[in-house]
């Protein structure tokens, strides 16, 4: 099975007001839910979770971006670090089942429709040769 990341800033605040609660980021904290929720779904071998200090998307907390070779890339904006892991793991799910991460528009979650922010196309396989 090809390997899923999901990529997770580990910094962004709660909201554009709060940087935290109880001493944790919101990035922290929806780390934690989505850890929870992606072992839930029995995907914790199948999706890693990979913590990234700052994705540059400050602004708009928080922040995560799923990719696997040969797959698109979908970076996700302003999820809620409240409830926003069950949305993102089932469509970790999606990601994992469908070849090259083409999960259909309507199928996805609505949280994950609206949190799109971009959609990149699969890397080359093969560099050019020198
Ligand atoms: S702090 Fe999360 S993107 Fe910069």
């Amino acid at each position: 099975m090809t390997q899923t990341t999901l990529f997770v800033c580990s910094s962004c605040r709660f909201s554009p007001n709060e940087a935290s609660r109880n001493g944790i980021s919101g990035g922290q904290h929806l780390i934690e839910q989505l850890q929870q929720a992606l072992a839930a779904q029995n995907l914790q071998d199948a999706v890693h979770l990979e913590p990234v200090r700052c994705m540059a998307g400050c602004q708009q907390p928080c922040n995560v971006s799923l990719a696997a070779p040969g797959k698109l890339t979908f970076i996700l904006s302003q999820v809620s670090p409240i409830d926003g892991a069950a949305s993102v793991s089932a469509f970790c799910q999606q990601y994992t089942a469908c070849a090259d991460g083409r999960v259909p528009y309507r199928e996805r979650p609505v949280a994950v429709q609206k949190a799109t922010a971009f959609v990149l196309p699969p890397l080359p396989i093969n560099s050019p040769s020198t």
